[in-house]
């Protein structure tokens, strides 16, 4: 939630601090806006929407300056408005500062230290600008310091002063941030893609260290403004990975990224028929010592964690629970050093999952995690971490990190298994090869014809108001991430049902006027599934079902059908979400919505 960036060097920073916001506008797209010194002039400029917002209120005003700090925002305290967008400054315009995160003890902090003084915004950040200037003695390092031991919350700030332009100060808490190291030029952003067209050097940084930018280099101090040692790491992701690339949508784009992704989930990770993992190794003994596991997530990543549960349980014989973090941590579960924690989460920051993450610990489990972003709180804060490598995920709505997060856990899966020592070696041998195979299989979906076939069968999705996916076992589980992307991005109401619980309630809601997708993948269900999609065609609910390639049968009693190839029954989910993404992403485009910015939305969730 919320991008920021910084930037001090050589060059104009408007433009830098502008192209790093478009790559991080995915975080937050309700406001933006810069804040410059030119000379000793502090000089901001916001604007409310979209960040061509900003882009047009600054061209043609001659801005230059070789350091700035700029912002996307995700509205947290106050509407989006030109008053609330982030830079904010001090009383006397000689502080500006940006902020991810909450000050939660901002109305405190107003009582305590600035009554009296005159807020110009409703946010909790303009009291951080206020305190610099109240707290400030001449030295722009000593001041900050003092400003965070008064600091609640979680936040990731870049700080300027126009008193000293030498420098930008940046700090975080629980917050992402990741600092790019260039050649007479420092950076600081929220994320990667924000760097990745200046320098591939990056460091991360810890809660309570202070980084000072200056374009000779950064300087990272303790809490007493000793300078502190840190490694300098190679980012991988390449800048193109980060672009849209000839498609209309980052969303298409990542659905299309689906086939390469796959073979980088993969690779290296299944050798002479075993499943190893270069970030860990478990052994047989700490696997038997676990008697549950819990995984832990949201939103898509949660449903990733529904198929992680069938496959766990079904390979390695072990309880799972699945668990909304933001439910976990306060609900008291019952945790020991004998329960594993998965937790899922593309960011890695997400707070939710960041925080179910820290109680696990607390509790003493383990914690493994299944992450894309390295580097990120989560992959710093587990025991074993399993990268997804995705590449970026810039829409808002997740599809290939979703893909890629299953394939994981079908390896983790069979890896368990496997050390364990449980399972028949063929039936783990049969789910390997079939992992292998998906990404040409995937490569074959993703045709002209098929996405032909698939705006042919949304085409009267335009104007429903509801529609319903159903399905069984882990057909329903990706019938639920059906349903919340097409939710998220067409804004239709949606609702994923397990096919056998219609008629307990949910079938008086059926008529013609609610279409349905059914998903009758799972051979083991599907002449379950297939009475209760005649149970929605007999209210007139017209169905759109997808069904393994070969299927002769279905097509006769719906109203039309979407294959996937066929593939090992057990990892069939990896290809069955494919037309569900297709179906939500077309569905949005022909409603007119915004795919990759939906309303509301922000692609890192990082406050609880
Ligand atoms: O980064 P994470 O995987 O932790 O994010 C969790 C959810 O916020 C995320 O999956 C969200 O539900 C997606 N926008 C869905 O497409």
């Amino acid at each position: 939630m919320c991008g920021i960036v910084g930037y001090i060097g050589k060059k104009n920073a408007v433009d830098i601090l502008i192209d790093g916001l478009k790559k991080l506008e995915y975080r937050g797209y309700d406001s933006s806006g810069i804040a410059i010194v030119d000379g000793t002039q502090l000089i901001v400029e916001k604007a409310e929407g979209k960040l061509q917002n900003l882009q047009n209120k600054i061209e043609g005003l001659s801005l230059y300056s070789n350091m700035g700090i700029g912002h996307t925002r995700w509205a947290t305290h106050g509407r989006p408005s030109d008053a609330n967008a982030h830079p904010h400054t001090s009383q006397n315009g000689r502080f500006a500062v940006v902020h991810n995160g909450i000050v939660e003890n901002y109305l405190t902090l107003k009582e305590t230290y600035l009554a009296g003084e005159t807020f110009t915004s409703e946010t909790d950040t303009e009291v951080v600008a206020h305190l610099l200037e109240k707290f400030y003695n001449g030295n722009f390092e000593q001041t900050v310091v003092k400003v965070l031991d008064v600091l609640e919350g979680a936040y990731a700030l870049v700080m300027v002063c126009a008193d000293e332009p030498d420098k930008i100060i940046a700090c975080r808490k629980d917050s992402p941030m990741v600092l790019g190291v260039g050649d007479e030029e420092s950076f600081v952003a929220s994320d990667v893609p924000a760097l990745l067209a200046y320098t591939r050097k990056c460091m991360y940084i810890e809660k309570g260290e202070l980084c000072v930018l200056t374009k000779e280099g950064i300087v990272i101090k303790n809490h007493d403004l000793q300078p502190i040692e840190k490694e300098v790491h190679t980012i991988e992701w390449d800048a193109e990975a980060a672009e849209k690339d000839g498609f209309e949508h980052f969303m298409l784009k990542e659905i299309f990224e689906q086939p390469e992704v796959f073979k980088k989930t993969l690779a290296g990770r299944v050798q002479q028929g075993k499943v190893q993992f270069d970030e860990f190794t478990l052994t047989k003994e700490q696997i038997s010592r676990w008697k549950k596991i819990y995984i832990v997530a949201c939103g898509t990543a949660y449903h990733a964690g529904l198929v992680g549960k069938q496959v766990i349980e079904k390979l390695v014989r072990i309880p799972v629970e699945v668990e909304i973090a933001s439910e976990f941590r306060y609900r008291d579960p019952m945790l020991d050093e004998d329960t594993l924690v998965i937790v899922i989460s593309q960011s890695g920051e997400t707070a939710d999952t960041v925080a179910a993450l820290r109680e696990a610990k607390l509790k003493g489990c383990k914690v493994l995690a299944i992450t894309n972003v390295v580097g990120s709180a989560i992959a710093r804060e587990a025991d074993y971490v399993i990268y997804i490598w995705a590449g970026p995920e810039i829409s808002v709505a997740s599809t290939k990190a979703y893909t890629t997060m299953l394939i994981a856990e079908y390896l983790l899966g069979v890896y368990l298994a496997q050390q364990k020592g449980v399972g028949e070696e063929a039936a783990l041998t049969a789910i390997l090869d079939g992992l292998q195979q998906l990404p040409d299989l995937a490569a074959q979906m993703l045709t002209e014809d098929y996405l032909a076939q698939i705006q042919q069968a949304v085409a009267s999705y335009r104007d429903v108001n509801d529609i319903f996916f159903i399905g069984r076992g882990l057909d329903w589980s990706i019938a639920l991430e059906g349903s919340l992307k097409l939710k998220e991005i067409s804004y239709i109401h949606a609702e994923a049902y397990a096919a056998g619980e219609l008629k307990h309630g949910t079938l008086a809601l059926v008529t013609e006027k609610t279409p349905v997708v059914a998903i009758c993948v799972q051979e083991s269900t599907y002449d379950k599934t297939a009475s209760n999609i005649k149970e929605v065609k007999a209210r007139e609910a017209r169905v759109l079902a997808i069904v393994n390639e070969g299927d002769n049968q279905t097509q006769k009693f719906v109203d039309s059908v979407l294959a996937i190839p066929k593939v090992h029954n057990f990892i069939a989910p990896v290809l069955a979400v494919i037309p569900l993404q297709l179906i939500s992403y077309y569905t949005a485009k022909i409603r007119g919505c915004n795919i990759d910015q939906p309303r509301n939305l922000a692609k890192s969730v990082t406050v609880e």
